[in-house]
C-alpha cells in the first residue's frame, strides 16, 4: 500500500477501505508517514467527507493506537458522559456523583482544559489535596467500593488521536464531522465504558456553533457507537450563553457543590439532571421518567452530596470544603462590572465570557500553561434578567490586575441590555439515538 495513493484516492472524492484507513493510522502513528502526507489526506477528508464506514474504520483505529481500559473489574453497566466542550460546563461534578448515589458506578476518565473551554481535571484539583491520577488497579478497586472515581486520561490512550489532533490543529483541520467525530469517539472507545451518554454543545461557545452541524456531529457520534457496539445517546444542548454561574475553576467546583446542596441555578441543574437521567437509563435503571425522579431523589435527599464527599476524600482532597465551599482557593482580586444602563439582559455571549476568564488566568493558551485555579469570572444577573445601572452584572477574579482590563473588554464585548426581554432559548434542545433525532421537552 501507498500512502500517496490513499491521498490521491480522498482528494478525488473516492471511498476508503479500512484497510487503508489502518495504514494510514498506523504509519502515522509510528511516523513512516510525514506530517505533510497526513496534513494532506486530512485536508481531503476536510473537503470530500467520509462516509459512515469510514468514520467508524477511522474512530477503531484510533481507539486501537494505543491503551484500551479494561473496566470489567467494576460491577454493573458502566456508562461514561462526554461533553464537547461549553463555558462553565461543570456538569460532571454534578452528574456523576447523582448517578453513583442511584447506585451505578461511575469510573470517569476526564481531560484537562484548552482556551475558552475548561477541563474537569482543572476544576477538581482546585480542592486541596485532590489527586487526578491513580494507578488503574487501585482505580478499579476505589469505584467498586465508593462507587465514584473522577481520574486523567492515561498517556497512552489513544495517541494515534494526540499525534492527529495536533496536526489539525495548525492545518486548518479541525472543523470536519468524521475527523471530530472519531477523535472523540476513539478516545470514549478506549476508555472501556459499555455505554455512552454524549453532550454535544450548540451556539457561539461550542465547537458547533449552529444547530445542524451539532445535529450532523451527534448522529455521527451515535453511529460509530453503534457500529462499535456500544450504544450512544446525545442530548444537543445551549452554549450561546455560560452554563450557570459560574466560570472558572474553583468558582465552578462550589457552584457544583451548591447544586448538590440543593441550591443550584435552575437550567444547570435541569441540565445535570437530565443528563444523570440518560446516564441512569443506559443502566437499565428504569425509564426516562423514573430516572429522572431518581436523580431529583438523589440531590434532595442529599445522597449525591454524600457521593461527591466520598470521592473527595478518596482522592485525598480536603472535605471540609466541601462542606463550606468559602474554603475553596480565592482570588484576592475581585473587580465588578456593572450595567451602564437599565434594561434585560438580551445577550451574554458564552465565548466572550470564557475568553474573559482565560484572560483571568483561568484557562490555558497552550497546553503546557498552568491554571490559577481561584481566577474566573462570577455571573450575578444571568440572561433574560433585569438589571438597574450600576447593578454588579459579573465579578472577574484575579491574581492579577494587569489581566482585567482585556478580561472586562470581553465582557462588555458579549454583554448586551436592551427594553425588550428577550426569550431564552431552552438548554436542552433534542436528543439523539439510534431511532434518530426527537425533541425535548424541558
Ligand atoms: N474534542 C476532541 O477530542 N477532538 C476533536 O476533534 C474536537 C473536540
Amino acid at each position: 500500500m501507498n500512502v500517496v495513493d490513499i491521498i490521491s484516492k480522498k482528494r478525488d472524492g473516492g471511498v476508503l477501505s479500512a484497510e487503508e484507513i489502518d495504514f494510514f493510522v498506523k504509519g502515522y502513528t509510528d511516523g513512516t508517514i510525514a506530517d505533510y502526507q497526513a496534513s494532506a489526506l486530512l485536508m481531503a477528508v476536510c473537503i470530500n467527507g467520509m462516509t459512515e464506514e469510514e468514520t467508524s474504520s477511522l474512530t477503531l483505529c484510533i481507539r486501537d493506537s494505543g491503551d484500551t481500559v479494561d473496566l470489567s473489574g467494576i460491577e454493573g453497566i458502566k456508562v461514561d458522559k462526554h461533553s464537547t466542550g461549553g463555558v462553565g460546563d461543570k456538569t460532571t461534578l454534578v452528574v456523576a456523583p447523582i448517578v453513583a448515589a442511584c447506585g451505578v458506578r461511575v469510573a470517569k476518565m476526564s481531560g484537562r482544559g484548552l482556551g475558552h473551554t475548561g477541563g474537569t481535571l482543572d476544576k477538581l484539583e482546585s480542592i486541596k489535596g485532590f489527586s487526578t491520577v491513580m494507578e488503574r488497579e487501585r482505580f478499579v478497586k476505589t469505584v467498586n467500593t465508593t462507587g465514584l472515581s473522577v481520574i486523567g486520561q492515561s498517556g497512552n490512550l489513544a495517541p494515534a488521536d494526540k499525534k492527529l489532533y495536533a496536526l489539525r490543529d495548525v492545518t486548518g483541520t479541525i472543523n470536519s464531522i468524521p475527523l471530530i467525530a472519531s477523535s472523540i469517539m476513539g478516545k470514549k472507545l478506549a476508555s472501556g465504558a459499555d455505554r455512552i451518554v454524549l453532550d454535544v454543545k450548540t451556539g457561539n461557545g461550542a465547537f458547533m456553533s449552529n444547530l445542524s452541524d451539532a445535529s450532523a456531529l451527534a448522529e455521527a457520534m451515535v453511529n460509530i457507537g453503534k457500529a462499535a457496539g456500544k450504544p450512544t445517546v446525545a442530548l444537543i444542548t445551549d452554549m450561546e450563553s455560560p452554563l450557570g454561574r459560574a466560570v472558572g475553576n474553583s468558582l465552578e467546583v462550589a457552584e457544583a457543590i451548591e447544586t448538590l446542596k440543593g441550591r443550584g441555578e435552575e437550567r444547570f441543574l435541569t441540565l445535570c439532571l437530565s443528563l444523570a437521567a440518560e446516564m441512569l437509563c443506559a443502566a437499565k435503571k428504569g425509564s426516562t421518567e423514573e430516572c429522572l425522579s431518581m436523580a431529583r431523589d438523589a440531590v434532595e435527599s442529599g445522597r449525591a452530596l454524600t457521593a461527591f464527599r466520598v470521592m473527595v476524600i478518596a482522592q485525598g482532597g480536603d472535605p471540609c470544603q466541601v462542606d463550606d465551599t468559602s474554603l475553596l482557593p480565592k482570588a484576592c482580586i475581585v473587580h465588578p462590572f456593572v450595567a451602564e444602563k437599565s434594561g434585560y439582559i438580551t445577550e451574554q455571549r458564552a465565548l466572550s465570557y470564557g475568553k474573559a476568564a482565560c484572560e483571568l488566568g483561568a484557562g490555558r493558551k497552550r497546553k503546557e500553561d498552568g491554571v490559577d485555579h481561584s481566577a474566573g469570572v462570577y455571573i450575578n444577573k444571568k440572561l433574560g434578567e433585569w438589571v438597574e445601572k450600576g447593578d454588579v452584572i459579573a465579578q472577574l477574579h484575579t491574581s492579577d490586575a494587569d489581566l482585567l482590563s482585556r478580561a472586562e473588554a470581553y465582557i462588555a464585548e458579549g454583554t448586551k441590555i436592551s427594553e425588550e426581554k428577550p426569550i431564552l432559548p431552552p438548554v436542552i434542545i433534542c436528543k439523539v439515538n439510534e431511532q434518530g433525532v426527537s425533541s425535548w421537552t424541558n
